[in-house]
């Protein structure tokens, strides 16, 4: 029997150890992770520098308060927006939580405008989290099953249809639309080159904030620092999290312009957020991405991964998409996968399964022995299919 609620259904094994790309067990079986704790383990298991900076943090100081000046924080901070163009940030634990900040900036920049019921427009299909509100913001029912009544202030609209966006410019009440520059957890959907530029140009004209939740999308999976930079665009608000510590948790909330001037003291808050220890570790991610050349490795990679992909999977029937983006790769059949999560087990390598979707996140410093492997083993799961 278990202690723990059922809120999840684990596979039936676990891991001890891991190194780079791989995950071992206590009998020493090695997996191949492509999925890296969901887009987290960007920069591979037990990373030296990321393994030094924890310890050598943890003798100094793990935690003190928000109450105080915390120098790591302010050192990230102007990392992070040096490197995104942003212009402040605020610290929290999780994805969940830098949206939910993202979504109480959005209440206050409408109340200073007088609009007492604002509305956040998102995507059908979206995934901003599991808290209240940002599980209202997400835009999938089942997920939101059981809980409601979920948060007022919320319209979904179609992913990448302008026109329907376009639709609600008259609503006086509309304050800001928030969206993955691609939509992660509902099988990496990548929206048309033109999309998150021609929403960029709504928001501007309707005075909405456009909010990009680039908790999956960022610190490097798409190729770019942030999937945003793609496309040249400037989100007024963006939230990070995932590869952000690389397995240690932390979320941040940025912002530019009126949206990053909207926090006075008291209004937000959170115990550990951006606390020594987690600032420290998300510093070093920062700093290995750039020392390693890790967004080269993407690119190439990806460039690599997707010729291999498509040279195998063009000859399967059951393959009726592919799709890929730096190293988020989504795999559409026309068959029910669900029984490859244990069979990708049983052949030693980590997928993930959204609907009829195989998703892999693969670390971003995979080589090209562990792409050839990983397209060898989920191209043989396919066939077997
Ligand atoms: C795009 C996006 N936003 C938010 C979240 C929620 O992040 P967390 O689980 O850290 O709260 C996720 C998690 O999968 C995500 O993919």
């Amino acid at each position: 029997m278990s202690y723990l609620m059922s809120n999840y259904k684990p596979l039936d094994i676990s891991f001890s150890k891991g190194k780079g790309c791989y995950l071992f067990t206590d009998d020493g079986e090695k997996y191949l992770d492509a999925l890296t704790g969901v887009a987290v383990v960007n920069l591979g298991h037990s990373h030296d520098k990321i393994v030094k900076t924890i310890k050598d943090q943890a003798e100094k100081l793990i935690h003190t308060s928000n109450w105080y000046r915390i120098d790591n924080q302010e050192t990230l901070g102007e990392k992070l927006c040096a490197a995104s163009g942003m212009e402040k940030v605020f610290f929290g634990n999780s994805g969940a939580e830098a949206n939910e900040a993202a979504i109480k900036l959005t209440r206050l920049y409408a109340h200073k405008k007088g609009i007492e019921n604002p509305i956040i427009i998102t995507a059908i299909n979206s995934f901003h989290g599991r808290t209240m509100a940002a599980l209202s913001a997400t835009g999938n029912d089942n997920v939101k099953k059981g809980f409601y009544p979920v948060l007022p202030g919320f319209i979904h609209v179609d992913y990448n249809n302008i026109d329907q966006l376009k639709a609600f410019s008259k609503n006086n009440n509309v304050v800001a639309v928030m969206l993955e520059p691609i939509q992660g957890e509902s099988g990496v959907r990548i929206p048309d080159a033109n999309y998150l530029n021609e929403v960029q140009a709504l928001c501007q004209k309707n005075n909405w904030l456009f909010i990009l939740d680039e908790v999956q999308t960022g610190m490097g999976r798409t190729g770019k620092l942030f999937a945003h930079q793609h496309d040249n665009l400037k989100p007024d608000i963006m939230t990070l999290a995932k590869g952000l510590g690389n397995g240690y948790p932390i979320g941040a909330c940025l912002a530019r312009g009126e949206a990053s001037q909207l926090f006075t003291p008291g209004t937000h808050g959170s115990t550990f957020g951006g606390n020594p220890m987690a600032a420290a570790v998300a510093g070093s991610v920062l700093e290995i991405i750039e020392a390693e050349n890790i967004l080269d490795n993407v690119n190439t990679m990806s460039a690599f991964a997707k010729k291999l992909f498509l040279q195998r999977l063009e000859k399967s029937s059951k393959v009726t998409d592919f799709r890929i983006k730096g190293l988020m790769i989504g795999i559409e059949l026309n068959h029910d996968p669900s029984s490859l999560l244990q069979k990708g087990i049983e052949n030693k390598i980590l997928i993930n399964i959204t609907g009829n979707t195989i998703r892999l996140l693969p670390p971003l410093i995979i080589n090209e022995s562990e792409v050839c492997e990983l397209v060898d083993k989920v191209c043989n799961l396919i066939d077997e299919l």
